[in-house]
């Protein structure tokens, strides 16, 4: 799922989010808020904390801790997407939540003060940054001695294997699809004990569900940031490696549906009190 701008610009990652941003929160992708969920259940901040969510989207991770840490807590989110904060704006109000703050900011550019957060915690974020490294020693040091930096991604099997179908007919049609990052769990782990964080853990869970049909497949790709390789097709080109993509997920289903394999590892670590 990080082919679509993993070496892209700022700008370009900000522009696809803003295309997707409308059909983000659809029900086929909601692994993103059950991921959101379990994210806080294993970070459990306690009411009153002060959080980032650095890559907030339209908020399943800022949404979750904003009711974890209470009406004495506050959360921090930020995005390059006005489009994804403008949704998560819209649910707040929605809801009556009053104690998140949104910034337009880079993850990779912090412009907050030394050991403000109790916690720092991104969802699918870390790899789009260009720099990993560089935005982990930031993520550290906005947080306080003692506190906790906890970040997701997609394991090696995510979305296979219709992932590795649908990348090979965007390679066929001349798309240049650069590898998946952070899928291993030894270079999640070794990137926090490089930025100075103790206690490093990798968790992989499988968070996975059936789709109905391969259309709900197409969803995901849609709205997420597979959509940026796509629109480097023209249009009737697309249409075609859809169609084609389509006929081949198909066969995948059973009378379940289609599995959408979701293994995603949840690394966590601690900044020396
Ligand atoms: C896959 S979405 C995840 C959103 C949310 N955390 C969730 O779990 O639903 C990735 C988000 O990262 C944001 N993003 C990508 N690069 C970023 C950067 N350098 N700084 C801040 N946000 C960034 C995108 O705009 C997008 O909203």
């Amino acid at each position: 799922m990080t082919e679509a701008t993993a070496q892209a610009t700022p700008s370009q990652v900000a522009a696809v989010f803003d295309l997707v941003a409308p059909g983000y929160d659809q029900e086929a992708l909601r692994f993103f808020p059950f991921i959101a969920d379990r994210l806080i259940a294993q970070l459990r901040p306690a009411a009153g904390d002060k959080l980032l969510d650095v890559a907030c989207g339209t908020g399943a991770v800022a949404i979750a801790a904003a009711q974890a840490v209470g009406p004495g807590g506050r959360v921090t989110a930020i995005d390059l997407s006005e489009g994804m904060l403008a949704r998560l704006q819209a649910k707040l109000t929605k809801f009556g939540v009053a104690n998140v703050d949104l910034h337009v900011m880079d993850g990779g550019a912090l412009e907050f003060r030394r050991d403000y957060f109790n916690h720092v915690v991104s969802s699918f974020g870390l790899f789009f940054l260009s720099d990993m490294s560089s935005a982990l020693a930031q993520w550290r040091r906005v947080t306080r001695p003692g506190g906790t930096v906890m970040f997701t991604s997609f394991a090696p099997l995510a979305f296979t294997p219709m992932i590795d179908l649908l990348r090979a007919r965007l390679v066929d049609a001349g798309v240049d699809m650069p590898p998946q990052e952070l899928a291993d769990s030894n270079e999640c782990q070794a990137l926090m004990t490089a930025a100075g964080l103790m206690d490093v853990n990798v968790k992989t869970e499988q968070m996975g569900y059936h789709l109905r049909n391969e259309l709900e497949w197409w969803e995901i790709v849609w709205h997420s940031a597979l959509r940026g390789p796509c629109e480097r097709l023209a249009p009737a080109q697309l249409e075609e490696v859809r169609v084609a993509h389509l006929e081949e997920v198909a066969c995948l289903r059973t009378d379940k549906g289609l599995w959408l394999n979701v293994e995603t590892h949840f690394v966590r670590g601690r900044k020396p009190a």
